[in-house]
């Protein structure tokens, strides 16, 4: 890859803003090495992914990182679809991400890695990042508190200049995708049959309240994949992928919602898989 022409593009989503403050320490870290990036929220308006595929039509030299919280053990139906519908690259190398609520982080890496490879993409690194339970906002003490801290966004930050050097340096190392097969083999088989479809069967329903929504619009404003009509009460549309933003912003706390037995699964997936380390980074 010359030095000249590379380009990185950051892709993520990120409902409760914890892969979204990974991708800015991935941007940080960027600018500081003098390197050229575009970042695209996909759950924010606008995102522009015209240069990605741009450049990924030219055969121009990418790298992409791309960010995914983990739900129900798997990265989001969004980011999968995204890599899914990519071009197919060459010269490009990527560096899939995830952030997890200290419960598992599953096998989301593993299957961004190999989506990511089967679009022609080469892996140039890989990291899971602890961070606070963006299910437990109610709670004083969400598991992940205070996640990802300083020494969680420097492990990314490290990552990120050693992926600039060995990609500067002409070097053709890349991170087998068997590395993010990481989790104990006795484990696997429930994390796949697990699916953000069936995570949305398990969880408690959300209800509104007519007496207390205003029909004001501001959940809808801030799905990140548009999935609220209101009608004239918020109806919740297929494409939701119960990131629980519209009950965590409503202003009106009119989404209700009983979320006893969410945290009663999330502290006994937390004791189950015992996952360590909780932040790793993972180089060719
Ligand atoms: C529906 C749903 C399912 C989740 N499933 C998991 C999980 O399987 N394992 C886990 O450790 N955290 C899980 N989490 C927590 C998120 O992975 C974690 O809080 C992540 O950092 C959120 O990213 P964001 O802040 O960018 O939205 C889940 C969160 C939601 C909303
Ligand atoms: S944000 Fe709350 S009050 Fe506003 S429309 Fe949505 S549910 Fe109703
Ligand atoms: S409808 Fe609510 S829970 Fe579903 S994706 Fe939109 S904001 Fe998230």
């Amino acid at each position: 890859m010359s030095d000249k022409r590379r380009h990185s593009f950051i892709v993520y989503i990120s409902p409760a803003g914890t892969t979204e403050s990974v991708a800015r320490k991935i941007e940080t870290r960027l600018t500081a090495l003098g390197e050229s990036f575009t970042a695209c929220n996909l759950g924010k308006k606008p995102c522009d992914q015209s240069g990605l595929y741009l450049a990924l039509a030219a055969d121009t030299e990418t790298l992409l990182f791309v960010g995914s919280p983990v739900y129900s053990s798997h990265a989001v139906p969004t980011i999968i679809n995204f890599i899914d519908q990519l071009p197919k690259a060459k010269n490009c190398w990527a560096v899939p991400f995830v952030t997890w609520g200290g419960a598992t982080s599953g096998v989301a890496l593993h299957e961004m890695g190999k989506s990511l490879l089967g679009r022609g993409f080469t892996l140039a690194g890989a990291a899971k990042v602890m961070a606070v339970h963006s299910l437990m906002w109610q709670l004083p003490d969400p598991v992940g508190a205070g996640r990802p801290n300083e020494d969680d966004l420097n492990l990314v930050s490290l990552l990120v200049s050693d992926v600039i050097k060995n990609i500067k340096s002409g070097s053709t190392l890349q991170l087998s995708i068997d590395r993010l097969n990481y989790q104990p083999a006795e484990h696997v088989p429930e994390m796949l049959r697990l699916s953000v479809a069936k995570a949305k069967t398990i969880l408690p329903p959300r209800v509104v309240d007519p007496e207390r929504c205003t029909l004001c619009g501001y959940c809808r404003d801030n799905c990140p994949v548009s999935a609220i009509e209101l009608n004239p009460l918020p109806d919740f549309l297929p494409d939701c992928f119960i990131c629980f933003n519209c009950v965590r912003l409503c202003p009106e706390n009119a989404i209700l919602v009983d979320m006893k037995p969410v945290y009663e699964r999330i502290l006994s997936r937390v004791s189950h898989y015992a996952e360590s380390p909780a932040t790793e980074v993972f180089r060719p």
